[in-house]
Formats: C-alpha cells, structure tokens, sequence
C-alpha cells in the first residue's frame, strides 16, 4: 500500500479537455500530473507508443476513466494486467470510494506503479505477480469488479479473473472493436470458465465523442442460484 503524499501541482490543464473536467471533477489537477508523466517516460518504458502521446487523454486517461459508470459505490476492484495504470489509475484519481489493487507481472511496469502511485499520492495496492498464480489468487480474491484493457482474449481473461471475483462479481473487460465479436466467438469458454453470457456495454454514451465498448460477464451466483433450486424443490 503507497502512502498518501501531496499530488504535484497543477501543470498547463489546457491539455485536458473539457470532458475531463466534468470526470475528474476537482481531482484534475492529479489527472494532469498523470498526462504528464506519461508523456514525459511512457515511451521510453514502453509503456506507450510514440504515436500516443498526442492522444494520452481521449484514448487512454478519458477511455478509462468512463468505464466507472459501471462499476457500484465502495466496490473492491483490482485493474488485471495494469501496465502504465490504464484503466486503473485514472479509476483511482476520480473514484476515491473505490478500493484498487494494481496486478501485474512484469517487474518494471510494477516499479513505474509504485513510483506513479506514490508520486500522485493515491491509495491504491499494487501487486507483483499472475492472476492465474495460486498464491495470487489467494491474495487477490473476492473483488467486486475487475477491469482489463489489451491483456489476453475474452476466454483467457475470464480463466484469469473469474478466480478473483466473488459469486456475483463482474469482469468489466475494455474490448473496443472486437467486444462483439470475442463475445460470440468465446460465449461458450466464457461459460464453462464459470461466467454467465457476455454483454456489451458503451461507456460515456453523449459524455464522450468515442464511448468505450465493453464486455461484461459476472462470475456465477453459485449461493443464489443453490436458494433458488431448493426454492423450487420445495
Ligand atoms: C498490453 S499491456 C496493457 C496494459 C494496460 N492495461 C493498458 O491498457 O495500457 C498488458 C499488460 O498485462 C500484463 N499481463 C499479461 N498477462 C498477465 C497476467 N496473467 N497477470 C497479470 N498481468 C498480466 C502484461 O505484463 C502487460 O503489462
């Protein structure tokens, strides 16, 4: 667990746009200083290509910080597969009631987290390893949602994060383009791997010029679904 310091100050904000004013509300100033900081080392960690830097808010930091529309009040969220933060840091900034566990595996992405993290001063958990580790598993488990942008296939992501939700939870997987398509390709694997029928859902529909399409799919309500069974044997 980082531990809260003072955010940078406030950098030119008229990088920003106004729809992160309206997102990101009187976190901005965070939101900035993230921009920032990406721009400034994303490319050379390789975190981001060089063609992104000019786009950083409306694809990365705006497409990520929608997704919040889906996600309840106080919920435990861990973003799978974090690499520079997207979409778990922007979540972080504009969703203070959320608790958000950063997981990833690579070693360096973990170390830019940590240092982005307690540069901005956010209270957010980040995490070294694989979702599908068993020891990862037991020390990320019972999330309410779990967010993922560009890390694996519909069906490999829901092997992988289905294990982390509780009964009920839900994958929030960022998909863009191919959301309808991985849907139907993978709706059996999803399924078997425990998860009910994927769904898509746009994100920021008459907030942003590109709302974020995504898949949802929760993991299955074994204790509810038991209830109603022997409701109806009775
Ligand atoms: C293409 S990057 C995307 C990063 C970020 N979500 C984004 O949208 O910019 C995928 C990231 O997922 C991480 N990753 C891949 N498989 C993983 C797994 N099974 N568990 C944890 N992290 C994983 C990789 O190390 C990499 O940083």
């Amino acid at each position: 667990m980082t531990s809260p310091t003072h955010p940078p100050s406030p950098t030119p904000s008229g990088v920003a746009p106004p729809a992160a004013e309206a997102l990101f509300g009187v976190e901005l100033s965070r939101a900035v200083a993230y921009a920032e900081l990406l721009a400034e080392h994303g490319v050379e960690r390789g975190l981001i290509g060089p063609r992104e830097v000019e786009r950083l808010w409306d694809r990365h930091l705006l497409n990520s910080v929608i997704v919040g529309e889906l996600i309840p009040r106080a919920a435990r969220v861990v973003d799978l597969g974090s690499g520079a933060g997207l979409p778990g840091i922007p979540l972080a900034i504009a969703r203070p009631d959320l608790s958000i566990t950063l997981l990833e595996s690579m070693a360096r992405r973990v170390e830019w987290l940590e240092h982005v993290t307690r540069t901005l001063g956010l209270d957010v958990t980040v995490v070294r390893g694989r979702a599908e580790e068993p020891a990862i598993k037991r020390r990320v488990s019972g999330a309410d949602v779990v967010v993922a942008r560009a890390v694996a296939p519909l069906a490999k992501l829901c092997e992988w994060s289905l294990p982390l939700l509780r009964h009920g939870g839900s994958l929030v997987a960022m998909k863009g383009a191919s959301a309808a398509e991985e849907a139907a390709r993978d709706r059996q694997a999803v399924v078997r791997a425990g998860g009910t029928e994927p769904r898509i859902a746009s994100c920021g529909v008459g907030v942003l010029s590109d709302p974020a399409t995504v898949v949802v799919v929760d993991r299955v309500d074994r204790d509810s679904a038991r209830r109603t069974r022997t409701r109806k044997d009775r």
